[in-house]
């Protein structure tokens, strides 16, 4: 089933004291289904946060539509939005965005004390995330206690916490070393394993190959995608640097 319809999205940025426009997607269309770990590539300044933070709804589309479950994100009331981003949508950020006076608890716990869930409720759900991300030992400590890998995965846990449609992640692994990056890689994957949906935008092909699907940006458009298929995750890299390669060079498609 689709989870995720992305129908002509365009941006285009306007200088606050120029009439400078940038436009920073001309036409997005591209789909996720549920149950999918997609990644989005592109070189830099190719649009991907842009696109990254308009599914998110912290930032409106010039023209386009964003459908989840069927649903037009447009349509939501400005006062439903900050709850739907909560309860519906997962972030996790390339900075991990843990506030430094909460404990990993508080800052896991955060978006359900924001909705005003149940403790008995929070607490059921806290343990089998900790635990699933090897960070139960550190919930009592503050974030300046713990290792980058480790708080990008209270960001995960933080993100897993509302039981959200889908998760969206900017550059997760983009702050850290590779053995981080493969470990919350393989955490991801096992997640999306369980059936979580995962939007990743990633610079990183090794990160990329633990998707399922790849979809390439240019030009603010999806300009080619990529299955894995059956392939292992080493032959699904060597593809994603090819279609990368092609991207930078000439521009053709390379099927
Ligand atoms: N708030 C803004 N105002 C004006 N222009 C913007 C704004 N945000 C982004 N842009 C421009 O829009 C284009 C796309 O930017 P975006 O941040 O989406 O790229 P990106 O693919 O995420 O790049 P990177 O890989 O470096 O993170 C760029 O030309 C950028 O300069
Ligand atoms: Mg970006």
């Amino acid at each position: 089933m689709t989870l995720l319809e992305i129908k002509n999205l365009k941006k285009i940025y306007t200088a606050r004291f120029s009439n400078q426009q940038t436009e920073a997607l001309a036409a997005v269309n591209f789909s996720v289904e549920e149950g999918e770990l997609v990644s989005i590539m592109g070189e830099s300044g190719s649009g991907k946060t842009t696109l990254l933070n308009i599914i998110s709804t912290l930032d409106d589309a010039t023209s386009g539509e964003v459908y989840l479950d069927g649903n037009p994100l447009s349509k939501i009331k400005n006062k439903e939005i900050s709850a739907f981003r909560r309860n519906t949508l997962g972030f996790v950020f390339q900075d991990f965005n843990l506030l430094d006076n909460f404990t990993i608890k508080d800052n896991i716990l955060l978006p359900l004390v924001l909705s005003k869930t149940p403790l008995a409720e929070m607490e059921s759900r806290l343990m089998p995330i900790v635990r699933n991300l090897g960070i139960e030992s550190h919930i009592d400590k503050f974030p300046y206690e713990v290792s980058g890998g480790q708080k990008q995965r209270v960001a995960v846990a933080r993100a897993l916490i509302t039981q959200p449609k889908i998760i969206l992640a900017d550059e997760p692994t983009g702050a850290l070393d590779s053995k981080a990056s493969q470990n919350l890689m393989e955490i991801l994957g096992g997640i999306n394993e369980s059936g979580q949906t995962i939007l990743m935008v990633t610079h990183s092909t090794r990160a990329a190959s633990f998707s399922k699907r790849v979809l390439f940006i240019r030009d603010g458009a999806v300009y080619h995608e990529i299955y894995r298929g059956d392939q292992s995750a080493d032959e699904f890299m060597d593809r994603i640097s090819d279609s990368l390669k092609v991207l930078s060079s000439r521009g053709e498609r390379d099927e």
